[in-house]
């Protein structure tokens, strides 16, 4: 436990829908500290990198298709727990069993076009962060 870092992703789907500042004032509103933020797009091999322990899976197409569909909002947040905080922000994978007030159960009604991602452990957090931000866009 303790001052933890994470990566909080809004996906396209949020993007297009327009929730990114809705998404990041709850997070701001938490108490966490936003370290590094950024809009860009996945190229298909760094959305292969990213989601690379999803290789194997049937439904790994589907996601780098979606993923790289349109542009992104990354940002590292920064806080007690929270990579554990963050998660439970977000709610579950699949938004029609996601409660209400988590962002997920909030805005989500699909297990593929779910608005947002957060890193599922400090490791994955350490290697997520890696990927998207370099060393001089972290603060
Ligand atoms: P995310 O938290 O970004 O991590 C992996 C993503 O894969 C997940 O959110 C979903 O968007 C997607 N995903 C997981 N399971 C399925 C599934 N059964 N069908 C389609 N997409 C899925």
């Amino acid at each position: 436990m303790g001052v933890e870092r994470t990566l909080l992703m809004i996906k396209p789907d949020g993007v297009r829908r327009g929730l990114v500042g809705e998404i990041i004032s709850r997070f701001e509103r938490k108490g966490l500290r936003i370290r590094a933020l950024k809009m860009f797009r996945f190229t298909r091999s760094m959305a292969e990198e990213f989601y690379s322990m999803h290789r194997d899976k049937p439904f790994f197409e589907s996601l780098i298709n979606f993923i790289t569909s349109g542009p992104v909002v990354a940002m590292v947040l920064e806080g007690d727990s929270a990579v554990c905080v963050v998660r439970n922000m977000i709610g579950p994978t699949d938004g029609r069993e996601a409660p209400p007030g988590t962002i997920r159960g909030d805005y989500a009604l699909s297990k593929s076009e779910n608005v947002v991602h957060a890193s599922d452990s400090v490791e994955n957090a350490e290697r997520e962060i890696g990927i998207v931000f370099s060393e001089n866009e972290i603060f």
